[in-house]
């Protein structure tokens, strides 16, 4: 187990907007950040992380806490799992306490499908650097590509050897469990090695970690299929996978945008050549969960195609599930039969930078134009391309962005617009219907049913009142706002000339009527509070949003959180000042 002295050391040590920004793009407000929930789907910001306080809450979702909370949430991990996790990430060494053998195991058990990846990685860049065939077959191949050593590194690329059972062989003698190399994929069900003679490139999770293999065939023209990819397992849903985010992440947040492209070779390569916010959706069509990804860093989404036509019509179809989402689609048609990577390797980084830039079009005035060339003159094409068209824009969920598009694709298709107003509110009435018939099948709560208000010109959600919250008896009220001010700042100075504190000034009032709270969790505060006076530790807030009980430490994050900033007219026109955390 995790010594309490270190778990306390990585609570204090690590910062909330740190880990929440590897996952969110966030941008300030006030005192604080904000940014698209992760947790739940919406299009305005009610996600706020206060780096002061060290904590995050959502005013859509209710959900809130501090870093190792959102880890937990985030990743689906375990409090000790985000707790090794932040650890390893601010290079904190974790005393271990006396533990259980089972419990050690089960632990590693855990750990154990990325640490045979790690392993098999290692062993696939040892092949490629440090063995004959390696050099001469994998090596050359990425070198010839133009790969530099770094990028090989950097990348996790590997070469597994033409022999039957090299690394089936060296696994299990170096003790790894036959068992999880085959769930793995790595062993065949034969016991041989299931990657052979290809050149090998990791697949890593958003937090950089290997948990899939794809090996490229070598020869040209071969039977075999060009890439042959790891099957899922508990660590790897190719459905909720992007190529290369781990990587990608930190640029796709500072440009606020991503690039979408097909392969692994396209991302290593504009990678490299320092286009770093690029993802591979590696050959499939994009799905939902792809998309949440993306949705987490930027709304922008920039798809490149190669272009050629019946694969483009074929990846549009997909499309519309994007403009659901309400991300923003543009396209960007490389010449024809060129894909990012051999364009890239052709014309080179500026005149493909400004190449990408120029051409990217639309999304949707692309496909209604590119569907236009299809149809010609033929009327019957022509309607269908209409109903085509509308179906998309009813896919979208902003009023005023669809009568954008109303009016340009009218245009472009030379009809009237009323036309395709009416055939477009058709499609919304029929989405509509369809939309309550689910409801109806599954009454379950709506995510999304927060009301906005204009504060300012920045919309904000109008905090719902809780159930419980309106049922208040007696004294509730009163104590709510006691142990609101006891959290928030208790140890904050309040007489400066016996130097008591807040929380000692208010418990030495309180402390004769303490056993006649009405409300158990606000008394249980206050006691835990005079406890902590007795014996002289703190009193602030992180000591209650740290705090082992988790209603407790629910009710700080809750009263600590606040969806307002403080117009700075207070301040500026009246003179009123506040003291703000
Ligand atoms: N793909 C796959 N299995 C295949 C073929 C393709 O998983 N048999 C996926 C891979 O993720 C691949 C992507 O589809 O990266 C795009 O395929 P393709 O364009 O054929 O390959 P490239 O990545 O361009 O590879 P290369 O440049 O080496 O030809
Ligand atoms: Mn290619």
């Amino acid at each position: 187990m995790i010594s309490q002295k270190s778990v306390q050391e990585v609570l204090d040590t690590a910062k909330v907007e740190d880990i929440i920004g590897d996952y969110v793009q966030l941008r300030r407000r006030g005192a604080n950040l904000i940014g698209l929930c992760p947790f739940h789907n919406e299009k305005t910001p009610s996600f706020s992380v206060s780096p002061t306080k060290n904590i995050y809450k959502c005013f859509g979702c209710g959900r809130g806490g501090n870093a190792v909370q959102f880890l937990m949430e985030q990743e689906n991990i375990t409090f000790p799992e985000a707790i090794r996790n932040l650890a390893q990430r601010y290079k904190i060494e974790l005393e271990e306490t006396e533990t259980s053998q089972e419990a050690i195991q089960e632990r590693q058990y855990a750990d154990s499908l990325y640490i045979i990846n790690e392993y098999a990685q290692l062993f696939y860049q040892d092949q490629l650097f440090n063995t004959d065939r390696g050099k001469s077959v994998g090596l050359s191949y990425f070198k010839q590509r133009g790969f530099r050593e770094e990028t090989i590194k950097k990348f996790g690329l590997g070469y597994a050897s033409e022999r039957r059972d090299a690394f089936t062989l060296k696994a299990i003698n170096d003790g790894y469990n036959i068992e999880l190399l085959r769930k793995l994929g790595l062993v065949t069900q034969y016991d041989n090695d299931f990657f052979r003679d290809r050149v090998m490139f990791t697949i890593h999770n958003v937090s950089g970690k290997p948990v899939a293999f794809a090996g490229r065939i070598l020869q040209k023209d071969a039977k075999a299929p060009k890439y042959i990819n790891s099957p899922e397992t508990d660590i790897y849903n190719k459905s909720k996978t992007l190529y290369g985010l781990y990587f990608a992440k930190k640029t796709i947040r500072q440009e606020d945008e991503c690039i979408l492209v097909e392969g692994y070779t396209d991302v290593i390569s504009l990678h490299q050549a320092g286009i770093e916010n690029v993802v591979a959706s590696s050959g499939t069509s994009l799905t939902e969960g792809q998309i949440q990804l993306i949705k987490r860093h930027t709304p922008n989404i920039k798809i490149l195609y190669d272009g050629d036509f019946a694969g483009i019509k074929a990846a549009l179809r997909g499309l519309d599930m994007v403009l659901e989402q309400d991300l923003n689609v543009k396209i960007v048609l490389l010449p024809e039969g060129e894909d990012p990577d051999s364009y890239l390797e052709k014309v080179g980084e500026t005149a493909f930078r400004t190449y990408i830039a120029e051409q990217a079009q639309d999304f949707i005035t692309f496909k209604t134009s590119l569907l236009l060339k299809d149809a010609g003159n033929d009327p019957v094409k022509k309607a269908a391309l209409v109903k085509d068209i509308v179906a998309t824009i009813g896919k979208i969920p902003d009023p005023v962005k669809r009568a954008f598009y109303i009016q340009e694709c009218a245009k472009m298709m030379g009809i009237g617009e009323q036309i395709l107003v009416g055939e477009t509110n058709k499609v919304l009435v029929q989405t509509l219907k369809k939309q309550q018939q689910r409801r109806e099948a599954a009454p379950v709560a709506r995510e999304d049913k927060e009301e906005w208000i204009s504060e300012g010109g920045v919309e904000v959600p109008v905090p719902q009142p809780k159930p419980q919250e309106n049922q208040y008896i007696g004294d509730e009220f009163q104590e709510k706002d006691i142990v609101r001010i006891l959290i928030a700042g208790g140890d904050t100075i309040f007489d400066p000339e016996d130097q008591e504190t807040v929380a000692e000034y208010i418990i030495r009032n309180i402390e004769d009527v303490l056993e006649e709270f009405d409300n158990k969790l606000y008394q249980k505060i206050a006691k835990i509070t005079l406890n902590q006076l007795l014996d002289k530790l703190p009193v602030n807030p992180q000591f209650f949003v740290q705090h082992p009980d988790a209603e407790i430490s629910k009710l700080a994050i809750d009263l600590l959180s606040f969806p307002y900033e403080f117009s700075e007219n207070w301040e500026k026109r009246w003179e009123i000042f506040f003291i703000t955390k």
